[in-house]
């Protein structure tokens, strides 16, 4: 990828923020049947309306313009496309996106499109879901279809958001749909080894119809933040411990997906691990996998503190006990997986781009922060505008130790359908007091805005100079 201009952008998906679930020929996904079922979201609402950008395309691009982003992150709903998950294409689905890229592109943002970001058509579960293996070539007919109308003005592709929530919440802890609670680890290494190949047929579906695409996969990862900077021998420790397997979680270790993709092979351990449980894996299937991507793209909430064990609990050959602080002793956001450790995207980037070698971008990272408006009608959310600042920091410090970043979008723009969790954890910058749809500027709006004017006009008289 050239090293053009940063990108500074903010971040969304189709089903969190459209609504309009059946409007203009859309087909049900499995967040639309999964909402649908009593218990299954905490506060019970599903994304039916959601912000309702579906019909506010106008408001959110305004907003978007006057944040000052040059980039700005959505993802395609299939099912707007491909009602049925294959088959017949849906033009008015189409032009829905066309019409969005033409405003994006008309105001000086450069698109970024996700093309799974969980909400899978209905009858593809019906027929197996990630447990079939002809899943990929219906994903390739979906983003043809997507990139043959797009691919003119659409030159940035992100083929699969989080395989690890895909398969993790959505397989085997049944929190996000399809609310499966898998506990056979030989179907749950097949739901990843098609989750794979899904992204490969990807690739080559955005390559045949796109010949300038810049293209990616998005992961998300707690890094392991070396506590001790002065012991050396700590974040060599780090690395290999955030690169390992966890053979109680396979679902949740970043490598069993980065390491096929980037590097053309499941590690060695995998084979180990699983010898009893492994998926068909063909010499075909690991060079579908593993195609030339663009860039790394890498979603970043929270990380954890390591280090290692004082000598007296060491291990009887005398090796201190690699550790990880407990999570809980941690500052934490409105949500309780978000412990506030900004120095995470510095190791992030640096485990990661040592590994695979490519230029990487922060495709999402944002805090869940739920001040709701005072007397003066107003979101003074002064804790997120500390965390994008803080996390900011490391990022462009990392930019400075020569480690190859090139963009990072806020999430999210607006306040959303936090899936599972429904309505109450807000990440946005912007305020809806939902049911209503109204939109509200929070006070890390405008923190965000400077600071992008701010790095923008630095990066310009760095050219200069
Ligand atoms: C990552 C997911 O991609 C996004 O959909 C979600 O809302 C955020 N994390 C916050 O949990």
């Amino acid at each position: 990828m050239d090293s053009g201009d940063f990108f500074w952008g903010s971040a969304t998906s189709a089903y969190q923020i459209e609504g309009g679930f059946n409007e203009n020929g859309k087909g049900e996904s499995i967040w639309d049947r999964y909402a649908s079922v009593p218990k299954n979201i905490k506060d019970g609402k599903d994304g039916k309306k959601a912000c309702d950008s579906y019909h506010k395309m106008d408001q959110d691009i305004a907003l978007l313009k006057e944040l000052g982003v040059n980039a700005y992150r959505f993802s395609i709903a299939w099912t707007r496309v491909i009602p049925d998950g294959k088959g017949k294409v849906n033009e008015a689905g189409l032009d829905y996106y066309s019409r969005l890229v033409d405003e994006l592109l008309k105001n000086n943002i450069t698109p970024f499109v996700t093309l799974y970001h969980w909400d899978l058509p209905e009858p593809l579960l019906e027929e197996g879901g990630f447990y079939d293996r002809n899943l990929p070539t219906y994903f390739a007919a979906y983003v043809t279809a997507v990139v043959k109308k797009l691919g003119d003005r659409v030159k940035h592709w992100i083929t699969i958001n989080e395989p690890e929530c895909i398969i993790g919440n959505g397989y085997v802890n049944g929190t996000h749909a399809p609310g499966y609670k898998e506990t056979d680890t030989k179907k749950i290494l097949l739901a990843i080894h098609n989750l794979l190949r899904m992204h490969g047929e990807g690739v080559k579906a955005i390559r045949d119809n796109c010949s300038d695409a810049k293209v990616g996969f998005v992961g998300t990862d707690r890094a392991l933040i070396p506590q001790d900077k002065d012991d050396a021998h700590l974040e060599e420790e780090c690395y290999k411990h955030f690169f390992k397997i966890q053979k109680d979680s396979p679902a949740w270790s970043g490598a069993i997906y980065y390491d096929p993709i980037y590097l053309g092979d499941y590690p060695k351990e995998y084979y180990k691990m699983f010898a009893d449980d492994l998926p068909s894996i063909s010499k075909e299937d690991l060079e579908l996998i593993h195609q030339p991507l663009d860039f790394i793209g890498e979603n970043n909430y929270a990380s954890d503190y390591c280090f290692l064990a004082e000598p007296s609990t060491s291990t009887k050959k005398g090796k201190r006990v690699f550790t990880i602080k407990d999570p809980k002793t941690m500052p934490c956001a409105d949500i309780w997986w978000e412990q506030i450790t900004p120095e995470g995207v510095y190791y992030l980037a640096k485990y990661l781009t040592k590994r695979y070698h490519l230029p990487l971008i922060f495709t999402e990272n944002g805090m869940c922060d739920n001040t709701e408006p005072s007397s003066d009608h107003l979101i003074h959310d002064t804790r997120r505008s500390d965390y994008i600042k803080s996390y900011v920091d490391y990022v462009l410090k990392a930019k400075r130790d020569g480690i190859d970043i090139r963009g990072y979008f806020y999430w999210s723009l607006l306040d959303n359908f936090e899936w599972g969790e429904g309505y109450k954890p807000r990440f946005g910058l912007v305020y809806l007091p939902f049911p209503d749809t109204t939109r509200v500027k929070k006070d890390s709006f405008e923190t965000y805005k400077n600071l992008i004017k701010e790095q923008m006009a630095k990066e310009k008289e760095g050219k200069k100079a």
